[in-house]
């Protein structure tokens, strides 16, 4: 079996709402990919992970888990999925252990989270308050209470948010893996870095809808320029140029400039920020949500 989620024509409205928040989306998860759902401020990401974590019902459209209908999953779902929710909830007058301890009871399977504890940099901080903990402690703390059931299945929402770039790292590297022993993660986030670093596929959602799927590198080829682009000294001088990729081995002037004393060569594919930029133009919310 590949596939491990198919969404078909998806629709959500959340009681009360004049219009569908998420609007006919289809795509497909396959099984040992990290699959990113991606778009602006209010485009209906955290909604459609609570609909395939179960937060959510009475949506159209069919979703399929593991070739059965998600809603004849009941609460042996929750025994294959681990959920880092976008805003960490933890019981604050508790330690981190207590909190761990009182969220693993819930399930059948248990790991050992001190290891995980210690390698999210929290073995010290194990037996102190929640509410004594920074930002970047209660995302990590998040991150391990998603692992507690040792999930075939991760969603994550935003999972570096909030984290420094040794702690963003090291919470990457145990995501590929996780990946690497055979789980599936469904992620959102607004870091086109991680985007890049860690997804296979990503979806771009744009007001409900999924305006492009494709792995990050075909977005960057297809968006990109078909072109490649040499700086090379000359008497001194920095000389630019610009070559198509077309026949480009054909291309004498290209080959000649091989043989200058090149200072750097690039191809034209572009950054999945820009991408990101020309797919979703100004379409968020709020201003909270320029990509870095
Ligand atoms: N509980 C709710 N009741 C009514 N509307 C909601 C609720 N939660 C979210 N919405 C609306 O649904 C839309 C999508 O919200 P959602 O949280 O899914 O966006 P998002 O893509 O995750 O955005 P962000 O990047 O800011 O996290 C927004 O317009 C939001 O206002
Ligand atoms: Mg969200």
């Amino acid at each position: 079996m590949n596939q491990i989620f198919e969404i078909k024509d998806l629709v959500y409205s959340y009681p009360k709402a004049k219009e569908p928040t998420i609007k006919t989306i289809s795509f497909t998860v396959k099984k040992g990919t990290i699959f990113g759902l991606l778009g602006p401020s209010g485009a209906g990401k955290s909604t459609t992970q609570k609909i395939l974590t179960k937060l959510l019902s009475n949506y159209q459209g069919t979703i399929t888990y593991c070739d059965k209908n998600l809603i004849n999953y009941k609460k042996d779902y929750y025994e294959e999925i681990g959920v880092g929710f976008e805003i960490p909830v933890h019981f604050g007058k508790l330690t981190g252990r207590e909190n761990l301890e009182y969220f693993s009871s819930f399930y059948q399977k248990r790991v050992d989270y001190v290891a995980l504890m210690e390698r999210v940099g929290l073995a010290d901080a194990l037996d102190q308050e929640v509410s004594q903990y920074s930002k970047g402690m209660k995302v990590r703390l998040n991150f391990v209470r998603a692992l507690l059931n040792d999930p075939k299945v991760l969603f994550l929402d935003e999972p570096t948010n909030g984290l420094d770039p040794k702690n963003a790292k090291i919470v990457k590297d145990m995501i590929k893996e996780f990946r690497e022993r055979g789980g599936t993660v469904i992620i959102t986030t607004h870091l086109m870095g991680d985007v890049e670093e860690l997804c296979d596929e990503v979806v771009f959602m744009n007001k409900g809808a999924i305006t492009e799927a494709a792995s990050p590198r075909t977005l960057k080829l297809q968006y990109g320029k078909k072109e490649v682009r040499v700086e090379y000294l000359e008497n001194n001088e920095l000389i630019k140029k610009i070559f198509k990729l077309e026949n480009l081995s054909e291309s004498d002037e290209f080959n000649a400039c091989l043989a200058k004393d090149i200072q750097t060569i690039h191809s034209g594919e572009t950054t999945l920020d820009d991408i990101f930029i020309k797919i979703t133009g100004d379409a968020s919310d709020d201003a909270t949500t320029t990509p870095r």
